[in-house]
């Protein structure tokens, strides 16, 4: 027999919505129709779904990464290092959850990927352009991957801005040279469109920074975040770079570069170099 307190639980249970005729449901709020039917498969192979899903949710948290990004650029623009904190720690939280990807798509064999791979003609995540807005926007500007987008002009467009805005980096380097820290002129009036390459004063000034940490607390902080996000960011290269070689070795990808060989090789890139460097001389 029901207690009191549960029958009373049971008829508020039946307050329950469940006519929408009228009005917005769950998945109308999320787009759920578009979301959930993206996932066209091309081979009726179990484990293709398992790879789409990965690259659609990995897509979706780079777009939240972004969102994020380039409201902290602002924010440190206009001297609210606070508020783009919390922006930055949330970046490095998602990068986390970028990297477990790697666990879920490891359990998919070579022999299972081979079997559909052929699939893919040369569709390869060397393409992904939010791959490309956040390493624009984290400083690492390679202007000839923008020619594939040639064919949307509209995308193009966007990724032609990003590429010509400053980065993260860049308006870090600013904040320090109105924090009073002397930054050379030709790091402050730079192409910006251009790959940040490690620079003396900008070193010194990190190294200012990091010496006098209470004096400088912000910019300390500010310091560490962009750290922990290049860190997370070559995890999760990293990762990649071994499970495409655990899953097709040393093939060659299917966006046409040597594979395993290209990946090892974007991993000597550096966003933040002199924050790095710093670490050997302090
Ligand atoms: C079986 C799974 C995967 C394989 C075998 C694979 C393989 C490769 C290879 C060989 C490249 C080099 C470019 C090329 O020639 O194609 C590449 C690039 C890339 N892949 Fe993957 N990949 C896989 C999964 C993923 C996933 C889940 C993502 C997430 C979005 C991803 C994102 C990227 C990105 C962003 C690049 C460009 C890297 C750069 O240029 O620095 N890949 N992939």
């Amino acid at each position: 027999m029901k207690s009191i307190n549960q029958h009373q639980a049971f008829e508020n249970e039946k307050s329950i919505h469940t006519d929408f005729k009228e009005k917005m449901t769950y998945s109308d709020y999320l787009g759920l129709d578009t979301l959930l039917s993206s996932q066209r498969l091309l081979s009726d192979h179990h484990d293709e779904m398992l790879f789409i899903v990965v690259h659609h949710v990995s897509e979706l948290w780079m777009k939240l990464i972004l969102h994020e990004i380039n409201s902290a650029v602002q924010d440190i623009q206009s001297d609210n290092l606070r508020s783009s904190f919390k922006k930055l720690a949330r970046v490095s939280q998602i990068q986390e959850q970028l990297k477990s990807v790697w666990d879920v798509l490891s359990t998919m064999t070579p022999s299972e990927y081979m079997e559909f791979r052929d699939k893919l003609g040369n569709a390869s995540g060397f393409q992904s352009y939010q791959n490309r807005l956040i390493e624009f926007a984290l400083g690492y500007k390679t202007e000839y991957v923008l020619k594939i987008y040639e064919k949307d002009p509209d995308l193009h467009q966007i990724l032609q801005e990003a590429h010509e805005a400053p980065s993260l980096y860049d308006v870090s380097i600013q904040a320090l040279a109105r924090a009073g820290l002397p930054i050379d002129e030709d790091v402050l009036n730079r192409d910006v469109s251009v790959t940040h390459k490690s620079n003396e004063s900008v070193k010194q000034a990190w190294m200012t920074v990091y010496k006098n940490v209470d004096q400088y607390w912000e910019l300390y902080e500010l310091a560490e975040e962009l750290v922990d996000i290049e860190d997370l960011f070559q995890q999760w290269r990293f990762r990649h770079m071994k499970t495409v070689e655990r899953i097709i070795g040393f093939k060659k990808g299917t966006g046409g570069s040597g594979g395993v060989s290209y990946l090892k090789k974007v991993l000597d890139q550096y966003f933040f170099p002199e924050l790095w460097e710093l670490r050997t001389e302090l």
